[in-house]
Formats: C-alpha cells, sequence, structure tokens
C-alpha cells in the first residue's frame, strides 16, 4: 500500500493552510525567500508549484528586493511566464554553472530520492538541475512515500524514431522485467492523465513513456541506470541524489528535510 512518511522534520512552524494551492504558494514562496540572494544564477523548475517559486522571483525583482538575478527556466511554458514577469533569462550555453535551482516533484522517497516529469519536463529539468549548486524541492505532503514507484509512474522520454521498440527495450530491462507497464503518453505531455488519442511531445519533440510499478523500486539508482543505457532514450524521471533540500508543506506545518 501507498503510504506518508512522517519522519522527523528539521524545521517547523505552524501554519493556517485550507487548500492545496495555498501550500504549494507557501513551499514556493519559502524557496525564493529562503535561497535566492541577488547576483544568483538560478534555475526555475516547471509545475504547479514551481510557478509560485517564479511568482516569487519576479515579484522580488519588480520590489527591488532582489537583484541582479540571471534565471534558466525548465520549459517553454515557465519561460513564457518568467518573460511575463520580467525576469532576465539565460541559457546553459552561456551559464553552466547555477547557484541554486528551485523545483517541484511527483514523488518523495525518505531518502529524498524524486520522481518528476509528470508535467513532462523532466529533460529540461534534469540538464539544468545537476548544475546547480543547491537543487530545492518544493512540495506539499501529498507528494511523500515510502518508495518511488506504486505511487507514481516514472516517465521516461524516448526519441520518436521506433518508439515501439524502445519501449519493449525498457520493460525486458533487468529492473523492469515483470515489474511495470510501460504506457506511451497520449494527448498533452504536460499531463500524465491520457487526455487525447496522439502520442504527447515534449518540448524537445521527443515522446514520453510512463511505467506502471505495483511495488516500490528496491533501487531506483541502478534502474536509472539500466533505462539512460538503452538507445533512443532521452532521459528519465528518476532524480536520485539530486536534492540539496526538500521544503515540505502539510495541513500542520512547513518542514524542511536535508
Ligand atoms: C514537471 C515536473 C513537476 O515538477 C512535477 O510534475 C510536479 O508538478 P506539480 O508541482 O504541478 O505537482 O516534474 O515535469
Amino acid at each position: 500500500a501507498f503510504t506518508h512518511i512522517h519522519s522527523r522534520p528539521t524545521f517547523s512552524t505552524r501554519i493556517m493552510a485550507t487548500s492545496q494551492d495555498e501550500l504549494k504558494k507557501l513551499v514556493g514562496y519559502k524557496a525564493v525567500d529562503d535561497y535566492v540572494k541577488s547576483g544568483m544564477v538560478v534555475g526555475l523548475g516547471t509545475g504547479s508549484t514551481a510557478y509560485y517559486a517564479v511568482e516569487r522571483v519576479g515579484e522580488k525583482l519588480k520590489s527591488g528586493e532582489l537583484k541582479d538575478i540571471l534565471a534558466i527556466p525548465t520549459s517553454v511554458r515557465t519561460k513564457e511566464q518568467a518573460e511575463s514577469l520580467g525576469i532576465p533569462l539565460v541559457t546553459l550555453d552561456t551559464h553552466s554553472k547555477l547557484d541554486v535551482a528551485i523545483d517541484g516533484a511527483d514523488e518523495v522517497d525518505p531518502e529524498l530520492n524524486l520522481t518528476k516529469g509528470g508535467g513532462g519536463a523532466l529533460f529540461r529539468e534534469k540538464i539544468v538541475e545537476v548544475c546547480a549548486d543547491k537543487f530545492i524541492v518544493i512540495v506539499d505532503e501529498s507528494k511523500l512515500c515510502d518508495g518511488l514507484g506504486p505511487g507514481f509512474p516514472i516517465p521516461v522520454e524516448i526519441v520518436p524514431f521506433c518508439h515501439e521498440h524502445t519501449m519493449r527495450m525498457i520493460g525486458n530491462l533487468p529492473s523492469c522485467k515483470g515489474k511495470c507497464k510501460p504506457v506511451l503518453r497520449l494527448g498533452s505531455a504536460a499531463n500524465n492523465k491520457v487526455d487525447g488519442d496522439e502520442p504527447a511531445v515534449t518540448d524537445n519533440g521527443n515522446y514520453i513513456v510512463d511505467l506502471h510499478f505495483e511495488e516500490p523500486i528496491k533501487d531506483p539508482t541502478t534502474m536509472g541506470k539500466e533505462i539512460k543505457n538503452v538507445v533512443g532514450v532521452v532521459e528519465h524521471g528518476l532524480f536520485c541524489g539530486m536534492s540539496t533540500a526538500v521544503i515540505i508543506a502539510g495541513s500542520d506545518g512547513i518542514s524542511v528535510k536535508e
């Protein structure tokens, strides 16, 4: 069964929050307030939680509380939001080192390994976030799990060419065979619910296959390496050993796990 973890937080405050959206806003704003300083190069994540971190950066630049920020967005959606807020943008081509990146996640395990890519932006998220000195993850408590897999399928970005073959190769890996069902994402890449008839296409022009597991993945690091080795795979949504801190908002407070 899929259960939530209740480990001891390193920091906790009482908050009065009523909706999941308010919780997302709380962690998004807190991440920017605690980790983003003037002069930094900042990675901007993708999704409904990261949205609030981007909003906060824009707000603080406008008020003058933050100065000289350069930001790198992790999707077309985030780029458009950042542009609409007047946040100065650069790319990894000119800035390979980021001070901090802030992003949401679909699941977080007790070792702070993540599943990402529910919003289809996993490749750009990973290429940016591995370059950050600090990677700050922002979630509400519904994202916490005992083990990655059964609570949320693992997204894998693959090239469209012979994608059925690539899906078979992934399904036959030692970590996957008999353990997961690979399903091609249809409809919008930004939504891992099937909401169309055609394959979902990412910002990079690729497809996404979602790996549905019934049992928790025992060794997500090894599984990630196996998947990455398949020719045709661009990147996978297992983000292992990357998180500096996870800021978690729950109905009874904000906690930080490091
Ligand atoms: C997008 C992602 C998102 O960070 C993840 O899906 C969480 O999104 P949300 O904050 O909307 O729940 O990985 O590719």
